[in-house]
């Protein structure tokens, strides 16, 4: 199945299938006239994996870069650009990022900023990365100061989705993708009935065809894409805590899960949606078998503080929220609003 992400001129499509990754070399030859060079940016512990061996055999050279968040480095960017010098990749030349959220993150970024531009697919491998991180040219590193601070624009040719990655993935980082599937099943106000019946593979269809769309109505954000962040405001900001504490203690899916439970109470209390909204948002989760409660140890106060980091606001608390009209960005929420509801929603209660 393919679906198309419409850019104009840099329009491309996502590609899902058993095998997808095997379509490699002919989406290089289609999608990259000209090229030498690939460079295929991955991690050991992915190489190592029965699916990578011959699959990519079209690339040239492979970099090694680490598992998880720790690939969003400016140390490990900095190595990736030295080693695309080394190999003297040139603008003809293509990035081929096969792995997770953080590595795709990563070897987009890098794909960005080497000799200003050159070109990139991606082959995500995760379920985080196939229904969102790998779609839509969002590439980025992180500071101390929060996730993505620090990253650019910049479009795939190419999505290469391939279930049989999924396979060998573990049950923590399934579930963790699960978190963003159930993100775009609420945006599209579809009830928790409805999701006993649906597989995985549709349920990445459905993701990724809700996230084609919305980038290609707007691929910098300007509008509707903001939605997409839906349940992000106190991920990210539960993803920074948790990252200064242990680099594992809480995954990108895991977080958005917590923070589409959260999102829902918020709308709740400010009286933008009724008790059945949160009755649907939790069902959905416990269907998924996703966790929704802030985990005690971060601290209320360093939540709210890493909340007013979060990229879409601007020196207040902005969330993006249902209400009668809808999904919408909602800025300037009362802190004690929101510090009510963090303390009312926790582990323990
Ligand atoms: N992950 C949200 C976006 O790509 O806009």
């Amino acid at each position: 199945m393919k679906i198309p992400v419409e850019l104009a001129g840099r329009s491309y499509d996502v590609l899902i299938e058993a095998g997808a990754r095997h379509q490699l070399g002919a989406v290089l030859d289609a999608r990259c006239p000209g090229y030498q060079a690939s460079v295929i940016i991955t991690s050991a512990v992915l190489r190592a994996h029965s699916w990578f061996d011959g699959a990519f055999g079209d690339a040239t050279h492979v970099i090694e870069v680490p598992e998880g968040e720790n690939a969003k480095t400016f140390e490990t960017l900095e190595r990736v650009c030295e080693e695309l010098a080394s190999r003297n990749l040139s603008r003809a030349d293509v990035v081929v990022g096969v792995g997770g959220g953080a590595v795709t993150d990563l070897a987009g970024f890098a794909a960005a900023v080497y000799l200003r531009g050159v070109r990139l697919v991606q082959v995500p491998t995760t379920l985080v990365g196939q229904v969102d991180a790998a779609i839509g040219g969002k590439t980025a590193v992180n500071l101390a100061a929060g996730k993505n601070l620090v990253g650019a624009f910049h479009q795939p040719v190419s999505v290469l989705c391939d279930y049989e990655t999924l396979a060998t993935l573990p049950e923590r980082e399934r579930l963790s993708g699960l978190g963003e599937v159930a993100k775009c099943w609420l945006l599209e106000g579809r009830p928790s009935k409805d999701l006993a019946d649906k597989s995985l593979e549709e349920l990445i269809v459905l993701s990724v065809r809700l996230k084609a769309n919305i980038v290609s109505e707007d691929e910098f954000e300007g509008g509707g894409r903001a939605l997409l962040n839906y349940g992000h405001t106190l991920a990210h900001a539960l993803e920074v805590l948790a990252l200064q504490r242990d680099r594992d203690e809480l995954r990108h899916g895991e977080a958005v899960a917590i923070g589409l439970g959260f999102a829902a109470r918020l709308a709740y209390t400010l009286g933008r949606v009724d008790a059945s909204f949160i009755a649907n948002h939790d069902d959905v989760l416990a269907t998924l078998g996703l966790r929704a409660r802030i985990p005690r140890e971060l601290r209320t106060e360093d939540i709210i503080r890493a909340m007013g980091h979060d990229k879409k606001a601007h020196h207040d608390l902005t969330f993006v929220l249902a209400g009668p009209g809808g999904f919408e960005v909602v800025r300037d929420v009362d802190p004690q609003v929101v510090t009510r509801v963090v303390e009312e929603f926790r582990d323990d209660q």
